[in-house]
């Protein structure tokens, strides 16, 4: 059975990292326009690379929790596909799976970007980046270039679509975990998964504007609901 699992900022939330669209947001201090897009690291590179040094750090300070171990012990023991796709930039996900080694079929993908990364602005090149960036920081990868964080702003293609594009279309259960479905592609994918037969299901702490896209709902706490669903898939898996 392949199983497609997309997350956001709800699965991080009892971690302590503000989910993006709740009053005390993410973007509190500064519109969008201001440090999610281009233009914005364009007009103010000081002020985009400020805002996010200060959540690369904020890394140090934070755990994965229950739900983050729960997809990990089930990547450990699926034996079909499994594709992980999360809109977070944080590493929770990343940390988590690296205590129990994922089965072979297991990938992990962070469609948004990954704050302990950055990219030449000319060459595109990735690099791990744990620490600061200035605001006009060096590239490595070419003369011209700088490094920016590894950030998927708005207007830039998300990352591995096509990876994602092709699990959807071979998925037999499709789970949305903590994501209000608020921005796409990641919203349609329920309705991709749909149309490739999957089941789909939504875990969240309460109903999204799209639950009546989904097969089934799980409402409540992260660090409840979803130990509770590898618990009960595991189980019916073993059955076979
Ligand atoms: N357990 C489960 N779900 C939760 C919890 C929790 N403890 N806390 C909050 N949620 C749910 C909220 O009900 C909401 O539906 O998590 C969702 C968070 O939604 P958003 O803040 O919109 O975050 P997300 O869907 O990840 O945003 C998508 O938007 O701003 C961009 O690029 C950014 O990746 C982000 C994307």
């Amino acid at each position: 059975m392949n199983l497609v699992v997309l997350t956001g900022a709800g699965i991080s939330a009892e971690s302590g990292v503000p989910t993006f669209r709740a009053s005390d947001g993410l973007w509190e201090g500064h519109r969008i326009e201001e440090v999610a897009t281009p233009e914005g690291f364009a007009a103010n590179p000081a002020l985009v690379q400020d805002f996010y040094n200060k959540r690369r750090r904020q890394l140090a300070e934070v755990q994965p929790n229950l739900a983050h171990h729960a997809l990990a012990e089930l990547a450990a023991r699926w034996e079909g596909d499994f594709l992980l796709v999360t809109q977070n930039v944080d590493d929770l996900h990343d940390r988590a799976h690296a205590l129990v080694p994922p089965a072979p079929g297991f990938q992990l993908i962070h469609m948004h970007g990954e704050l302990l990364k950055a990219h030449c602005t000319v060459t595109g090149r990735v690099i791990d980046c744990p620490g600061d960036l200035d605001p006009r920081h060096d590239s490595p990868f070419s003369p011209d270039g700088w490094l920016r964080p590894h950030i998927v702003w708005f207007g830039e293609m998300p990352l591995a679509m096509h990876v994602i594009d092709a699990a959807i279309s071979q998925a037999d259960l499709f789970v949305s975990i903590g994501t209000s479905g608020a921005v796409y592609p990641a919203a349609g994918f329920v309705q991709d998964a749909r149309r490739a037969g999957a089941r789909t299901v939504e875990i969240n702490l309460e109903p999204t504007q799209g639950a009546g896209l989904f097969d089934d709902g799980l409402y409540g706490p992260a660090t409840e609901t979803v130990p509770a669903f590898v618990d009960s898939l595991l189980q019916s898996a073993s059955k076979g």
